[in-house]
């Protein structure tokens, strides 16, 4: 009799093993720390860099826009005054136009109001207007906390020296229409950049693109095809990812979609849908100084473990719930 059990255990403990073994684990999610750990030190600098890959994000993420010498430089913004001092270094290198692009810039419906009602346009100082040696003298960390004075804008060489090895990198190429105006490919630099440090396809350093522009992601696709690319899409253009058929077209371009988080919530079915397209969802952008739940972690738990998602841009890389 207690020999049958024991066969029984054991038989049961056997299709239980055969039944795990046959259970794919679940797909690793991944912490993107957006624009470097930009809760704790000033954004796309060394600092939030470096407490990135401590706080052991999986991938740091660098905004790319191009000095006027032609160098890849990380920042978010396609000018300069949000986070450095340049109005005090360079008071006089302001433009009057404004950049026409770029979800930093004033939208057209601002800037014509503000020009009927007399208002001068606002001075601007792009970074596409200095060289790299005139970015190098501007101070991008005092206006975070003056403990980070002297901070200064990374190139991408430096952010890849920095990261390799102990993360992933994620650019994002910023505003690619807004340099094709000015004879300047962003996507041909960044291949160069990814060759020349032997970045394409390195299982110890992978690399993911990211861009609003699709023009840019489909380029891409043709020009460094084993390169991931994700396509982003603000709420505005929701409707980018409202069908099956769409997602399917983005597919062939686009290895993921990484719609804003709000879309999700008013789209519920979307990241079944990208899945069964093929394509990895990733949502931005999780900020413990914004959540509207008790706690990031928690926003973040949600997202990642019941809705599905596979990754997720946080400032709060030290917050990212891990199982
Ligand atoms: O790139 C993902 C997310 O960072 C998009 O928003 O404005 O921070 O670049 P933004
Ligand atoms: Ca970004």
């Amino acid at each position: 009799m207690i020999k049958g059990i024991v066969v029984l255990f054991a038989a049961a403990a056997a299709a239980l093993a055969t039944a795990a073994a046959q259970t794919p684990p679940a797909a690793k999610k991944a912490l993107i720390a957006h624009r470097g750990a930009s809760a704790y030190a000033p954004e796309h600098t060394i600092a939030s860099y470096t407490l990135a890959t401590v706080q052991k994000a999986d991938f740091v993420e660098q905004d790319l826009a191009v000095t006027s010498d032609g160098v890849l430089v990380c920042i978010h913004d396609l000018t300069l005054e949000r986070t450095t001092n340049v109005a005090e270094v360079f008071p006089d290198r302001y433009s009057r136009a404004a950049p026409g692009e770029g979800r930093a810039a004033a939208p057209p419906a601002a800037a014509a109001a503000a020009a009927s009602a007399g208002a001068a346009p606002a001075r601007r100082w792009l970074v596409n207007d200095f060289t790299l040696a005139e970015l190098k003298r501007l101070d991008a960390g005092t206006g975070f906390d003056p403990k980070f004075a002297g901070a200064r804008i990374p190139t991408f060489q430096e952010a890849i020296d920095l990261v390799r090895g102990k993360a992933g990198l994620y650019p994002e190429l910023k505003d690619p229409e807004f340099y094709r105006r000015r004879g300047i490919r962003t996507d041909v630099l960044l291949a160069a950049m990814l060759r020349k440090n032997g970045l394409v396809a390195n299982p110890k350093t992978p690399v993911i693109i990211q861009s609003f522009d699709d023009a840019a992601l489909r380029q891409l696709a043709r020009d460094l095809p084993q390169v991931p690319r994700v396509f982003l899409v603000e709420p505005r253009d929701a409707a980018r990812l409202d069908t099956p058929e769409k997602l399917k077209e983005i597919a062939g371009w686009a290895s993921g979609v990484a719609p804003n988080k709000a879309i999700v919530d008013t789209m519920p079915g979307l990241v079944k849908q990208a899945h069964d397209a093929g394509l990895t969802v990733t949502l931005w952008t999780f900020r413990a100084s914004t959540t509207t739940f008790p706690s990031v972690r928690e926003e973040m738990e949600k997202y990642l473990y019941t809705l599905g998602v596979d990754a997720v841009f946080t400032d709060n890389p030290d917050q990212f719930p891990r199982r």
